[in-house]
Protein backbone atom coordinates (compact mmCIF):
# COMPACT_ATOMS: atom_id res chain seq x y z
CA UNK A 1 0.00 0.00 0.00
CA UNK A 2 3.18 2.56 1.05
CA UNK A 3 4.01 1.44 -2.48
CA UNK A 4 1.21 2.42 -4.58
CA UNK A 5 0.52 5.79 -2.20
CA UNK A 6 3.94 6.18 -3.29
CA UNK A 7 3.77 5.83 -6.61
CA UNK A 8 0.27 7.60 -6.99
CA UNK A 9 2.48 10.69 -5.02
CA UNK A 10 5.32 10.30 -7.73
CA UNK A 11 2.45 10.04 -11.07
CA UNK A 12 0.58 13.38 -9.12
CA UNK A 13 4.56 15.51 -9.08
CA UNK A 14 5.03 14.54 -12.40
CA UNK A 15 1.60 15.70 -13.31
CA UNK A 16 1.90 18.70 -11.38
CA UNK A 17 5.49 19.71 -12.75
CA UNK A 18 4.20 19.41 -16.36
CA UNK A 19 0.98 21.44 -15.70
CA UNK A 20 0.69 24.80 -17.61
CA UNK A 21 -2.45 26.10 -16.54
CA UNK A 22 -5.22 26.59 -13.90
CA UNK A 23 -7.01 24.42 -16.17
CA UNK A 24 -4.59 21.14 -15.30
CA UNK A 25 -4.18 22.15 -11.63
CA UNK A 26 -8.04 21.82 -11.40
CA UNK A 27 -7.66 18.89 -13.32
CA UNK A 28 -4.62 17.43 -11.48
CA UNK A 29 -6.33 18.06 -8.17
CA UNK A 30 -9.70 16.19 -8.89
CA UNK A 31 -8.18 13.23 -10.55
CA UNK A 32 -5.82 12.99 -6.86
CA UNK A 33 -7.33 14.70 -3.99
CA UNK A 34 -11.20 14.67 -5.30
CA UNK A 35 -13.68 12.44 -3.11
CA UNK A 36 -13.56 10.47 -5.85
CA UNK A 37 -9.77 10.96 -6.32
CA UNK A 38 -7.02 8.38 -6.54
CA UNK A 39 -6.06 9.06 -2.74
CA UNK A 40 -9.08 8.64 -1.28
CA UNK A 41 -9.91 5.29 -2.95
CA UNK A 42 -6.66 3.84 -1.45
CA UNK A 43 -7.08 5.11 2.00
CA UNK A 44 -10.43 2.93 2.08
CA UNK A 45 -8.03 0.35 2.00
CA UNK A 46 -6.81 1.47 5.31
CA UNK A 47 -9.18 -0.17 7.69
CA UNK A 48 -8.42 -3.88 6.51
CA UNK A 49 -4.60 -3.15 7.98
CA UNK A 50 -3.36 -3.70 11.65
CA UNK A 51 -3.49 -1.05 13.79
CA UNK A 52 0.18 -0.63 13.40
CA UNK A 53 -0.07 -0.58 9.71
CA UNK A 54 -2.90 1.90 9.69
CA UNK A 55 -0.88 4.28 12.22
CA UNK A 56 2.14 4.64 9.55
CA UNK A 57 0.41 4.17 6.08
CA UNK A 58 -2.58 6.26 7.46
CA UNK A 59 0.28 8.97 8.59
CA UNK A 60 2.36 8.71 4.89
CA UNK A 61 -0.96 8.92 3.28
CA UNK A 62 -1.69 12.21 4.91
CA UNK A 63 1.59 13.84 4.69
CA UNK A 64 1.31 12.87 0.83
CA UNK A 65 -2.02 14.65 0.71
CA UNK A 66 -0.63 17.58 2.78
CA UNK A 67 2.58 18.14 0.21
CA UNK A 68 0.70 17.42 -2.58
CA UNK A 69 -2.01 19.72 -1.64
CA UNK A 70 0.80 22.79 -1.15
CA UNK A 71 2.52 21.75 -4.33
CA UNK A 72 -0.84 22.62 -5.80
CA UNK A 73 -1.35 25.72 -3.99
CA UNK A 74 1.82 26.91 -4.75
CA UNK A 75 1.34 26.08 -9.11
CA UNK A 76 -2.34 27.55 -8.70
CA UNK A 77 -1.13 30.61 -7.29
CA UNK A 78 2.11 31.16 -9.62
CA UNK A 79 -0.32 30.26 -12.77
CA UNK A 80 -3.21 32.50 -11.30
CA UNK A 81 -0.77 35.33 -11.14
CA UNK A 82 0.45 34.61 -14.84
CA UNK A 83 -3.02 34.49 -16.19
CA UNK A 84 -4.03 37.42 -14.36
CA UNK A 85 -1.17 39.56 -15.97
CA UNK A 86 -2.18 38.06 -19.48
CA UNK A 87 -5.47 39.20 -18.87
CA UNK A 88 -4.59 42.29 -17.50
CA UNK A 89 -2.00 42.87 -20.68
CA UNK A 90 -4.54 41.97 -23.30
CA UNK A 91 -7.35 44.02 -22.13
CA UNK A 92 -5.29 47.43 -20.73
CA UNK A 93 -7.62 50.29 -21.89
CA UNK A 94 -5.56 53.01 -23.32
CA UNK A 95 -7.91 56.12 -21.96
CA UNK A 96 -5.92 58.57 -23.88
CA UNK A 97 -7.39 57.45 -26.87
CA UNK A 98 -10.11 59.11 -28.88
CA UNK A 99 -13.65 57.62 -27.85
CA UNK A 100 -15.40 55.69 -30.87
CA UNK A 101 -18.34 57.66 -31.98
CA UNK A 102 -22.01 56.20 -31.96
CA UNK A 103 -24.80 58.13 -33.26
CA UNK A 104 -27.39 58.72 -30.57
CA UNK A 105 -31.16 59.15 -32.70
CA UNK A 106 -33.18 61.88 -31.90
CA UNK A 107 -36.96 62.47 -31.87
CA UNK A 108 -38.74 63.05 -35.26
CA UNK A 109 -39.86 66.71 -35.53
CA UNK A 110 -42.97 65.52 -35.73
CA UNK A 111 -43.42 63.66 -32.42
CA UNK A 112 -41.68 67.18 -31.18
CA UNK A 113 -43.78 69.16 -32.37
CA UNK A 114 -47.08 67.32 -31.51
CA UNK A 115 -45.65 66.79 -28.03
CA UNK A 116 -45.19 70.69 -28.44
CA UNK A 117 -48.31 71.25 -28.70
CA UNK A 118 -50.16 68.23 -26.30
CA UNK A 119 -47.91 70.28 -23.76
CA UNK A 120 -49.71 73.63 -24.92
CA UNK A 121 -53.19 71.90 -24.13
CA UNK A 122 -52.16 70.44 -21.01
CA UNK A 123 -51.42 74.00 -19.73
CA UNK A 124 -54.79 74.77 -20.45
CA UNK A 125 -56.37 72.10 -18.45
CA UNK A 126 -56.77 69.66 -21.22
CA UNK A 127 -56.01 66.02 -20.99
CA UNK A 128 -54.42 63.47 -23.27
CA UNK A 129 -56.22 60.11 -24.82
CA UNK A 130 -54.29 58.03 -26.94
CA UNK A 131 -55.11 55.44 -29.70
CA UNK A 132 -56.18 52.61 -27.39
CA UNK A 133 -59.54 54.84 -26.69
CA UNK A 134 -59.37 55.93 -30.21
CA UNK A 135 -57.76 53.83 -32.77
CA UNK A 136 -56.29 54.40 -36.03
CA UNK A 137 -58.24 51.16 -37.78
CA UNK A 138 -61.73 52.42 -37.08
CA UNK A 139 -65.16 51.81 -38.21
CA UNK A 140 -67.59 54.17 -40.28
CA UNK A 141 -70.08 54.53 -36.98
CA UNK A 142 -66.96 56.28 -35.32
CA UNK A 143 -65.44 58.02 -38.55
CA UNK A 144 -68.51 59.51 -40.09
CA UNK A 145 -71.89 58.21 -38.14
CA UNK A 146 -71.52 59.09 -35.04
CA UNK A 147 -70.25 62.65 -36.32
CA UNK A 148 -73.18 63.61 -38.31
CA UNK A 149 -71.75 62.84 -41.65
CA UNK A 150 -74.55 61.90 -44.16
CA UNK A 151 -74.21 58.32 -45.88
CA UNK A 152 -73.94 59.95 -49.01
CA UNK A 153 -70.99 62.56 -47.91
CA UNK A 154 -68.46 62.59 -51.03
CA UNK A 155 -65.61 62.04 -48.21
CA UNK A 156 -66.86 58.71 -47.51
CA UNK A 157 -65.99 57.91 -51.03
CA UNK A 158 -63.26 55.56 -51.98
CA UNK A 159 -61.34 58.20 -53.55
CA UNK A 160 -61.26 60.05 -49.80
CA UNK A 161 -61.32 57.53 -47.18
CA UNK A 162 -59.43 53.97 -47.48
CA UNK A 163 -61.94 51.28 -46.90
CA UNK A 164 -60.36 48.09 -45.40
CA UNK A 165 -61.06 44.21 -46.14
CA UNK A 166 -61.56 43.30 -42.53
CA UNK A 167 -65.40 43.83 -42.92
CA UNK A 168 -67.77 46.22 -45.08
CA UNK A 169 -67.81 49.32 -42.38
CA UNK A 170 -63.90 49.45 -41.08
CA UNK A 171 -61.84 51.94 -42.46
CA UNK A 172 -58.71 53.78 -42.08
CA UNK A 173 -59.52 56.83 -39.77
CA UNK A 174 -59.99 59.45 -41.71
CA UNK A 175 -59.65 62.47 -39.54
CA UNK A 176 -59.14 61.76 -36.00
CA UNK A 177 -62.83 63.68 -34.65
CA UNK A 178 -63.68 59.86 -34.00
CA UNK A 179 -61.80 60.70 -30.88
CA UNK A 180 -64.51 63.11 -29.86
CA UNK A 181 -66.92 60.23 -29.90
CA UNK A 182 -64.99 57.72 -28.04
CA UNK A 183 -64.19 60.93 -25.61
CA UNK A 184 -67.80 61.27 -24.76
CA UNK A 185 -69.06 58.13 -24.96
CA UNK A 186 -70.58 56.80 -21.64
CA UNK A 187 -69.38 59.92 -19.66
CA UNK A 188 -70.66 63.29 -18.18
CA UNK A 189 -69.01 66.18 -18.75
CA UNK A 190 -67.17 68.34 -18.35
CA UNK A 191 -65.07 66.53 -21.14
CA UNK A 192 -61.77 68.43 -22.18
CA UNK A 193 -59.79 66.52 -24.10
CA UNK A 194 -57.12 66.31 -26.82
CA UNK A 195 -56.05 63.57 -28.97
CA UNK A 196 -52.99 63.23 -30.94
CA UNK A 197 -52.99 60.26 -33.90
CA UNK A 198 -52.63 59.33 -37.18
CA UNK A 199 -55.10 59.77 -40.21
CA UNK A 200 -55.14 58.37 -43.96
CA UNK A 201 -56.57 59.70 -46.99
CA UNK A 202 -56.52 58.39 -50.30
CA UNK A 203 -54.63 61.53 -51.69
CA UNK A 204 -52.27 61.85 -54.87
CA UNK A 205 -49.11 62.67 -52.93
CA UNK A 206 -47.15 66.22 -54.08
CA UNK A 207 -45.30 68.56 -51.92
CA UNK A 208 -48.21 69.76 -49.74
CA UNK A 209 -50.25 66.65 -49.62
CA UNK A 210 -49.63 63.07 -48.09
CA UNK A 211 -51.69 60.03 -48.27
CA UNK A 212 -50.93 60.01 -44.22
CA UNK A 213 -50.55 62.48 -41.86
CA UNK A 214 -51.25 63.51 -38.51
CA UNK A 215 -53.82 65.29 -36.57
CA UNK A 216 -54.41 66.39 -32.99
CA UNK A 217 -58.53 66.92 -32.42
CA UNK A 218 -59.72 68.64 -29.14
CA UNK A 219 -62.80 68.29 -27.40
CA UNK A 220 -64.46 70.43 -24.48
CA UNK A 221 -67.76 70.04 -23.54
CA UNK A 222 -69.43 71.59 -20.24
CA UNK A 223 -72.44 73.80 -19.07
CA UNK A 224 -72.39 77.56 -21.09
CA UNK A 225 -69.66 76.92 -23.68
CA UNK A 226 -69.53 79.70 -26.41
CA UNK A 227 -67.91 80.70 -29.36
CA UNK A 228 -65.70 82.81 -26.79
CA UNK A 229 -63.92 80.23 -25.41
CA UNK A 230 -63.22 78.48 -28.72
CA UNK A 231 -61.50 81.58 -29.98
CA UNK A 232 -60.03 82.27 -26.44
CA UNK A 233 -58.09 78.95 -26.02
CA UNK A 234 -57.19 78.25 -29.65
CA UNK A 235 -56.10 81.79 -30.15
CA UNK A 236 -54.17 81.26 -26.33
CA UNK A 237 -52.65 78.17 -28.30
CA UNK A 238 -51.91 80.11 -31.79
CA UNK A 239 -49.89 82.36 -29.39
CA UNK A 240 -47.86 80.48 -27.37
CA UNK A 241 -47.33 78.68 -30.42
CA UNK A 242 -46.22 80.86 -33.49
CA UNK A 243 -45.39 83.22 -30.59
CA UNK A 244 -47.55 86.84 -30.29
CA UNK A 245 -46.39 88.61 -33.92
CA UNK A 246 -47.82 86.08 -36.60
CA UNK A 247 -51.33 87.28 -37.84
CA UNK A 248 -54.14 84.62 -37.86
CA UNK A 249 -57.48 84.95 -38.73
CA UNK A 250 -61.09 83.17 -38.58
CA UNK A 251 -63.10 82.16 -41.46
CA UNK A 252 -66.11 80.69 -41.39
CA UNK A 253 -66.99 77.03 -42.60
CA UNK A 254 -68.78 73.52 -42.96
CA UNK A 255 -68.27 70.59 -40.80
CA UNK A 256 -71.27 67.98 -40.16
CA UNK A 257 -69.91 67.75 -36.87
CA UNK A 258 -69.81 70.94 -35.73
CA UNK A 259 -72.20 74.29 -36.13
CA UNK A 260 -71.24 76.83 -36.22
CA UNK A 261 -67.98 76.46 -37.72
CA UNK A 262 -64.47 78.19 -38.61
CA UNK A 263 -61.32 77.15 -40.45
CA UNK A 264 -58.09 79.35 -38.50
CA UNK A 265 -55.43 80.01 -40.75
CA UNK A 266 -52.18 81.90 -40.48
CA UNK A 267 -49.86 84.10 -42.58
CA UNK A 268 -48.11 82.19 -45.04
CA UNK A 269 -44.57 82.13 -43.74
CA UNK A 270 -42.26 81.59 -47.02
CA UNK A 271 -44.00 84.76 -48.45
CA UNK A 272 -45.06 86.71 -45.42
CA UNK A 273 -48.37 87.09 -46.92
CA UNK A 274 -47.24 88.84 -50.05
CA UNK A 275 -48.88 85.39 -52.09
CA UNK A 276 -46.73 82.61 -53.15
CA UNK A 277 -46.60 78.84 -54.25
CA UNK A 278 -46.62 77.57 -50.89
CA UNK A 279 -50.07 79.30 -50.06
CA UNK A 280 -51.40 79.12 -53.92
CA UNK A 281 -51.38 83.35 -54.06
CA UNK A 282 -53.75 84.08 -50.87
CA UNK A 283 -51.11 84.96 -48.49
CA UNK A 284 -52.60 82.27 -46.00
CA UNK A 285 -52.71 79.14 -44.92
CA UNK A 286 -55.00 77.52 -42.96
CA UNK A 287 -54.27 74.99 -39.64
CA UNK A 288 -57.13 73.79 -38.19
CA UNK A 289 -60.93 73.48 -38.23
CA UNK A 290 -62.90 73.93 -35.72
CA UNK A 291 -66.30 74.93 -34.48
CA UNK A 292 -68.93 74.20 -31.71
CA UNK A 293 -70.40 70.49 -31.15
CA UNK A 294 -73.56 70.03 -33.35
CA UNK A 295 -76.41 69.25 -30.73
CA UNK A 296 -77.05 66.08 -33.15
CA UNK A 297 -73.29 64.54 -32.23
CA UNK A 298 -74.19 65.51 -28.93
CA UNK A 299 -77.29 63.78 -28.54
CA UNK A 300 -76.07 60.75 -30.26
CA UNK A 301 -73.96 60.18 -26.93
CA UNK A 302 -76.20 60.82 -24.74
CA UNK A 303 -75.36 64.33 -24.15
CA UNK A 304 -78.27 66.92 -23.32
CA UNK A 305 -77.47 69.33 -25.54
CA UNK A 306 -79.78 72.09 -23.64
CA UNK A 307 -77.84 71.63 -20.86
CA UNK A 308 -74.14 71.00 -22.30
CA UNK A 309 -72.48 73.02 -25.13
CA UNK A 310 -68.73 72.12 -26.68
CA UNK A 311 -66.36 73.31 -29.02
CA UNK A 312 -63.87 71.26 -30.84
CA UNK A 313 -60.86 71.60 -33.12
CA UNK A 314 -58.65 69.60 -35.60
CA UNK A 315 -55.05 70.23 -36.56
CA UNK A 316 -52.65 69.38 -38.94
CA UNK A 317 -49.60 68.51 -37.07
CA UNK A 318 -47.45 68.63 -40.72
CA UNK A 319 -48.87 71.83 -41.35
CA UNK A 320 -47.98 72.98 -37.97
CA UNK A 321 -44.41 71.72 -38.18
CA UNK A 322 -44.00 73.39 -41.80
CA UNK A 323 -45.52 76.70 -41.21
CA UNK A 324 -43.13 77.58 -37.63
CA UNK A 325 -40.37 75.56 -39.67
CA UNK A 326 -40.45 76.81 -42.96
CA UNK A 327 -40.54 73.47 -44.73
CA UNK A 328 -41.81 73.43 -48.18
CA UNK A 329 -42.74 69.67 -48.78
CA UNK A 330 -44.25 66.99 -46.70
CA UNK A 331 -42.53 64.25 -47.80
CA UNK A 332 -39.76 65.58 -46.07
CA UNK A 333 -41.11 64.16 -42.69
CA UNK A 334 -41.51 60.52 -44.12
CA UNK A 335 -38.52 60.02 -46.73
CA UNK A 336 -36.23 59.87 -43.65
CA UNK A 337 -33.55 61.78 -45.42
CA UNK A 338 -30.77 62.20 -42.54
CA UNK A 339 -29.70 65.49 -43.71
CA UNK A 340 -33.71 66.65 -43.03
CA UNK A 341 -33.70 65.25 -39.38
CA UNK A 342 -30.48 66.23 -38.15
CA UNK A 343 -31.56 69.92 -38.46
CA UNK A 344 -33.99 68.94 -35.78
CA UNK A 345 -31.96 68.14 -32.86
CA UNK A 346 -32.86 69.65 -29.94
N1 LIG B 1 -61.91 66.70 -38.65
C1 LIG B 1 -61.81 67.94 -39.40
C2 LIG B 1 -60.85 67.70 -40.59
O1 LIG B 1 -60.17 66.73 -40.61
C3 LIG B 1 -61.29 69.08 -38.55
C4 LIG B 1 -62.24 69.46 -37.47
C5 LIG B 1 -62.14 68.91 -36.21
C6 LIG B 1 -63.22 70.41 -37.67
C7 LIG B 1 -62.99 69.26 -35.19
C8 LIG B 1 -64.07 70.80 -36.67
C9 LIG B 1 -63.96 70.22 -35.44
O2 LIG B 1 -60.80 68.50 -41.49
Amino acid sequence: MKNQLENIYKSATEALENASSINDIEEIRTKYLSRKGEFNEIKKGLKDLSDEDKRTVGALANEITQKLETGLKLKYDEFYKKELNEKLQKERIDVTLPGKYTQAGHTHPLTSTTNEIVSIFQNLGFSVVNDDLSPEVETEYYNFDMLNVPKDHPARDMQDTFYTKLAKNVVLRSQTSGAQIHAMEGKNPPICVVAPGRVYRNENINARKNNFFHQIEGLYVDKDITFGDLKGVLNEFIRLYFGASRPTRFRSSFFPFTEPSAEIDVQCIMCEGKGCRTCSGTGWLEILGAGMVDPNVLKGVGIDPDVYSGFAFGMGVERLAMLKYAIDDIRLFFNNDIRFLEQFKD
